[in-house]
């Protein structure tokens, strides 16, 4: 593509795209030609390091040829097919789904498909209500984000998705998350979390307290939705203890738990789903992104036999057009074969602590890292003022982007670029999900580039 026709499609999409569409983070974002493994590519054939994969949807890397070549095979067989009818890959994908659900948390259930994240939470509200006959009171966390349909931003907590449409129900309660670093100095991250469960606890006390039935031991609230590590809000990884005591809470109470693992899931953390790690049963569980690669739209939920069999949720509850479409399906089931075949478990753990022992010795070079952590391979850097290593500095961050996606960093005297994420209550932090495939090469100059990109940002 030669620059003038960059310049046309620019002028193009400042005139006919909406911006409402996408986030816009930064003014001039690149327009790239071509990905491969854990690279995008500009017109130039400059290589952008990628550590976002596409808000980690491209966890088994862009362009995986096995899957690919899936996709590749379903459009010469069976590309298109009436949600109402049935194919292989639906029923083979649900099964392995659910199978592994029983293995895991010893639960029969049922797999539900839709098309995005989003759809998969709005379907779940509705199992989640109809389940309850028809309470429409949920709980959620701080931080937590669910999407943007109107249900899901309900139970997502910035008012901002909110904001200039009016409310199309309740919104959530919203409960604090265990964010350490923030919120929890002084005390040890285990005592944190205990002390967040405490004060929910207290909620369910006497039938004062608000939201409690102790008569006919009813909760007016019906579920509660979490993040096992909170996504958009900033890779934060809640102690291990936290679901466990939350979901004893739960439990008491009547009150289902919703596991959304739309963005951790997928391997993100070195576990199928992330909630794994926690040692808890979901009620429910969301996925999306990765589950595709990306490669076809596709998302949906597990839920538990007693909240989605036939006779309690029956044909027609949801209904999307393009729900199970086979590009969609197809790809999914190979990549639940690929993953039974591999050993993601033990790799990303190796790749996660090899690029935290990374950020560990960034953050000795640089005043401004406030907390790196990690679990698997989703990863955090928090940047803050250097002269307390605490306060946000988005400033300094936005800046890093900046430098980053301009593709002038250096590598061995070449030019490359950079692709972050960022998240964080703040917005200042590096939320990090390289492809689960990263070399131990790429790797190490993931850290050599944000070595580059602390200094030049410090400077400018
Ligand atoms: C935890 C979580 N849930 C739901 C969603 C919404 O998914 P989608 O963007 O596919 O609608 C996202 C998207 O980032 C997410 O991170």
């Amino acid at each position: 593509m030669s620059s003038a026709e960059e310049a046309r499609l620019r002028a193009l999409e400042a005139k006919v795209c909406s911006f409402g569409d996408t986030v816009h983070y930064v003014d001039h974002p690149p327009i790239f030609t071509g990905c491969d493994g854990s690279y995008m590519y500009d017109r130039e054939g400059t290589p952008y390091l990628d550590l976002q994969m596409w808000y980690s949807v491209a966890n088994f890397g862009y362009r995986n040829e096995r899957l690919n070549n899936v996709v590749k095979r379903t459009l010469d067989t069976l590309p298109q097919i009436a949600s109402q009818y049935l194919h292989r890959g639906e029923i083979e994908l649900a099964a392995m789904i659910a199978e592994d659900m029983e293995r895991k948390f010893g639960m029969a259930g049922r797999v539900h498909f839709n098309v995005g994240g989003a759809q998969a939470i709005e379907d779940s509200l509705k199992v989640v209500r109809n389940a309850c006959d028809g309470k429409s009171l949920m709980f959620a966390f701080e931080g937590g984000y669910h999407g943007r349909t109107l249900g899901a931003s309900a139970i997502t907590s910035s008012y901002r998705y909110r904001r200039r449409y009016g409310h199309f129900g309740e919104k959530a309660l919203f409960v604090e998350f265990p964010y350490h670093f923030r919120n929890g100095r002084g005390m040890e991250k285990e005592e944190y979390a205990s002390a967040i469960v405490k004060r929910f606890a207290r909620l369910f006390e006497t039938e004062y307290n608000g939201l409690w039935d102790p008569k006919t031991r009813q909760c007016e609230y019906a579920a509660f939705y979490a993040e096992p590590v909170q996504g958009t809000g900033g890779y934060i990884i809640p102690p291990m203890n936290f679901f466990k005591e939350l979901k004893q809470v739960l439990d008491d109470h009547n009150v289902l738990f919703v596991v959304d693992e739309i963005h951790m899931g997928m391997y993100r953390t070195g576990k199928l789903w992330a909630i794994e790690h926690y040692g808890v049963k979901p009620d429910v569980l969301t996925f999306g992104k990765a589950i595709t690669n990306g490669l076809n739209p596709l998302a949906g939920l597990w839920a538990r036999e007693e909240l989605i069999n036939p006779e309690r949720f029956p044909a027609g509850s949801t209904h999307s057009s393009f729900n199970s479409n086979p590009l969609g399906t197809d790809v999914a089931l190979e990549i639940m074969k690929m993953c039974a075949e591999k050993d993601y478990e033990t790799s990303v753990a190796e790749k996660g602590k090899r690029f935290l022992d990374g950020l560990k010795w960034l953050m000795g070079r640089h005043d401004a890292i406030g907390e790196v952590d990690g679990l698997g391979l989703a990863l955090r850097i928090e940047v803050c003022q250097p002269e307390d290593r605490w306060t946000p500095n988005k400033a300094l961050l936005d800046k890093m982007v900046d430098i980053a996606l301009s593709g002038g960093l250096e590598h061995n005297g070449k030019k490359i670029g950079l692709i972050p994420n960022i998240g964080g209550y703040y917005k200042n932090v590096f939320t990090l999900a390289p492809s689960l495939d990263i070399s131990h090469a790429e790797i190490d100059l993931a850290i050599e580039l944000f070595d580059q990109l602390f200094t030049r940002a410090a400077r400018a």
